[in-house]
């Protein structure tokens, strides 16, 4: 069932890498979009409403999510969030449900499998530098245990990147994607996705509301 044509999205996290990218595509769109971060942007989308303030406060979440047809959780389980990511993640599901709001989350490569039924990549991160596994599990956290344990009332899609996705390494827009579910799309080699792409197909996603509690991956 596809939503009204105009939906209120609030983006925590919408001044990121990623989030920033689906601001400027729901804008572009048409949508109501609210951004929360700490720190306003220096290039502000026009018709955007940034919101400044600290997602581990639940008064300042809460008043950013109130009235959204739409959350979209876009913080990184890096720096001073490293420990509570998964909490204030559980809080923004937590106050989704209770607005009636759908919750889109971005979320990593790694919780992906390489084939229908397989283990997770996160299963085997031996090759992977250690400095790295407390973010990555703490991502794939969030689906493989977090979001399947929020009551039923909320209804959550989680949107895996591929795995070259990032600040470190932007990519142009080409203006199309590949959708698959919890297998990702380019199993062999992980393949890629800029800002933009990941951002077209994340917004499609939202207007067209296919998927309910399940996971998701965008890949080129
Ligand atoms: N290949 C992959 O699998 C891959 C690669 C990259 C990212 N990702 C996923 O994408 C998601 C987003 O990552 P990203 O790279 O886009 O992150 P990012 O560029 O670091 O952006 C994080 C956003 O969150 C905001 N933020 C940070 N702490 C906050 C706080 N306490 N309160 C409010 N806002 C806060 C930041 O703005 P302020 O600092 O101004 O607050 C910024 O807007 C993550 O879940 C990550 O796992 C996956």
């Amino acid at each position: 069932m596809e939503r009204s044509p105009v939906s209120r999205i609030t983006v925590i996290g919408g001044t990121g890498y990623a989030g920033s990218a689906i601001v400027a595509e729901a804008a572009a769109r048409g949508h109501q979009v609210t951004s929360l971060s700490r720190t306003l942007p220096d290039a502000p989308i026009p018709n955007v409403t940034y919101v400044q303030g600290d997602a581990t406060d639940e008064a300042t979440l809460s008043a950013a999510i109130e009235g959204a047809d739409v959350v979209v959780p876009s913080l990184a389980p890096r720096g001073p969030l490293a420990d509570s990511f998964r909490d204030v993640n559980r809080t923004i599901a937590r106050l989704a449900d209770a607005e009636g709001a759908v919750l889109f989350v971005v979320g990593g490569y790694s919780s992906l499998r390489p084939a229908p039924g397989a283990d997770r990549f996160v299963t085997d991160l031996s090759h992977i530098p250690a400095e790295l596994h407390g973010e990555i599990r703490a991502g794939a956290a969030v689906i493989i245990e977090d979001l399947p344990a929020t009551p039923a009332t909320l209804d959550w899609v989680f949107v895996s990147p591929a795995l070259r996705f990032g600040a470190h390494m932007p990519g142009e827009r080409l203006g199309r994607y590949r959708l698959g579910d919890d297998v990702a799309v380019q199993p062999e080699d992980g393949g890629a996705i800029s800002a933009a792409d990941y951002a077209l197909g994340f917004v499609d996603l939202i207007e067209k509301g296919d998927h309910h509690r399940a996971q998701v991956n965008l890949g080129q």
